[in-house]
């Protein structure tokens, strides 16, 4: 049986990528067949075989072989999908990632989903983010800063999620630098919500070694 998990993240630029790259790195470790999938990118597209440059850094920390990573749309501004799919006349079709989903769930162990920005970003001027991992019905894992104003955007996260019934695997927790105020956050977080903590991720200056030790920061046993 193929598992699929959706990450997702309380903000865009919180680590939803790196998070993906770690763990497609510690499942390619174990053995297992990986597909990561990243449905629409806007902004920073790169030439060559990878353009996604999200797909892209999952590659670099992962190792992961290039036709293993699917993009189905790339748009030039670096903006909300909505907009940057309307600048160039294009609108995202939903059952193509549907479809798309459906194939990757029959060829691999492993499928991770990267959406775009947080929850509520839309992908239509009709259709958030929720409203696609809703449709795709798969768990969520939500990745966190830790830092100070993490319990509110955390905690609306989460709320927004189960308002859907959507299934929640847990929160990592990104860029753990330590002290009162993070360690305090964590806590809180997890009670305040009743939601596991599956990994605290310190901040690195090199975000190789995170990948290479993931296992160290995170729980894998538990995020799927
Ligand atoms: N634990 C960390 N330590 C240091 N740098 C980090 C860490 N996590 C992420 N970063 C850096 O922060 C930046 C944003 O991370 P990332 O691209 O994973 O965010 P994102 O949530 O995927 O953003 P987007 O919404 O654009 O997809 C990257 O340049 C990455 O190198
Ligand atoms: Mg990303």
């Amino acid at each position: 049986m193929s598992k699929t998990l959706f990450i997702t993240g309380t903000d865009t630029g919180i680590g939803k990528t790196v998070i993906t790259g770690c763990i497609a790195a510690a499942l390619l470790r174990n053995g297992k067949k990986v597909a990561v999938y990243k449905p629409i990118q806007c902004g920073n597209l790169l030439k060559g075989n990878v353009s996604s440059p999200d797909l892209k850094l999952v590659k670099d920390l992962s190792g992961i072989d290039d036709k293993n990573l699917f993009n189905d749309y790339g748009f030039k501004l670096a903006a909300s999908p909505h907009l940057a799919s309307e600048q160039e006349n294009k609108k995202v079709d939903i059952n193509l990632i549907k479809n798309c989903l459906e194939l990757l769930q029959k060829e691999y162990d492993f499928v991770l989903i990267e959406g775009a920005g947080g929850l509520m970003v839309p992908i239509t001027r009709e259709y958030t983010v929720l409203d696609l991992i809703h449709e795709l019905a798969v768990p969520v894992l939500v990745v966190a800063r830790a830092s100070l104003g993490t319990i509110n955007h955390s905690s609306m996260t989460l709320k927004l999620i189960k308002s859907r019934n959507i299934d929640v695997n847990g929160i990592i927790i990104n860029y753990f630098k330590g002290g009162l105020i993070e360690e305090d956050n964590k806590r809180i977080i997890h009670t305040l919500n009743d939601i596991p903590i599956l990994g605290v991720v310190p901040f690195s200056e090199k975000i190789n070694d995170l990948a290479d030790n993931f296992e160290k920061y995170a729980d894998m046993d538990k995020i799927f």
